[in-house]
């Protein structure tokens, strides 16, 4: 896929919001500073001038945030959405905001007729959390395709790596083909990450 134009398209913070349009989205989905907002800066080759936003203090995106890329799919050019989901799971956030993280979510994942699939991000140095697993059970029963990306592949030792991925399969019950380590300091994993993404959006 090669990538023609993205913008901020806009953002949903309460439930029952609709999306700011009716293009065809992939989803980004984890725990609080797991790395999403940073995955899709390097995706969108945006290290630069980042578009999502990276903050230092986890627990800061609290809204679920549009992203509009043009790509040139299938020899033309086609609009999606990547969408920025807010972290679950910081133990720091006030409780409300921890309990408006359910319905905005869920209802976002059910009501989206337009979501082709949810990349779901695990952080590579620990073992799934509750809350990881319960998300990927959520995916299950509403049928959504999802793809599971250890994130922060930099910061584990060579002798670890194969061990990080082979113990995520084995706790998913999921298969090696399922799961992409990513790395968005040294960019690996993105070539992979991107060919799924294309996957879902063509349909192949
Ligand atoms: P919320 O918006 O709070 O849900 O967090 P997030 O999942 O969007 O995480 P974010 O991208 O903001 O990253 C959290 C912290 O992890 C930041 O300090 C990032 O710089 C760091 N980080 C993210 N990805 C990587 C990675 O691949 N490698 C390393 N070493 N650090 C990373
Ligand atoms: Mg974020």
């Amino acid at each position: 896929m090669k990538l023609k134009s993205v913008e901020f398209a806009g953002a949903i913070g309460r439930p029952g919001q609709d999306p700011p349009g009716t293009l065809p989205q992939v989803a980004f989905a984890g725990r609080s500073n797991v790395g999403k907002s940073s995955l899709i800066n390097r995706l969108l080759e945006r290290h630069r001038k980042q578009i999502a936003r990276v903050s230092a203090s986890p627990g800061k995106t609290q809204e679920i945030n549009f992203y509009q890329i043009r790509a040139e799919l299938d020899g033309r050019d086609d609009d999606f959405f990547l969408v920025d989901l807010p972290g679950y799971g910081y133990a720091r956030a006030p409780q409300a905001v921890r309990d408006s993280w359910r319905p905005l979510i869920e209802g976002y994942l059910r009501r989206s007729d337009e979501l082709l699939g949810v990349v779901q991000l695990i952080d590579a140095r620990h073992d799934p959390t509750p809350d990881d697993l319960k998300m990927i059970e959520f995916l299950g029963t509403i049928e959504m395709p999802a793809l599971i990306v250890l994130t922060k592949m930099d910061k584990l030792r060579t002798a670890e790596r194969e061990k990080r991925v082979q113990a995520a399969t084995e706790q998913l019950g999921i298969e090696p083909e399922q799961v992409v380590g990513f790395s968005a300091v040294t960019g690996e994993g993105r070539e992979a990450l991107m060919q799924s993404i294309e996957h879902l959006l063509t349909g192949d």
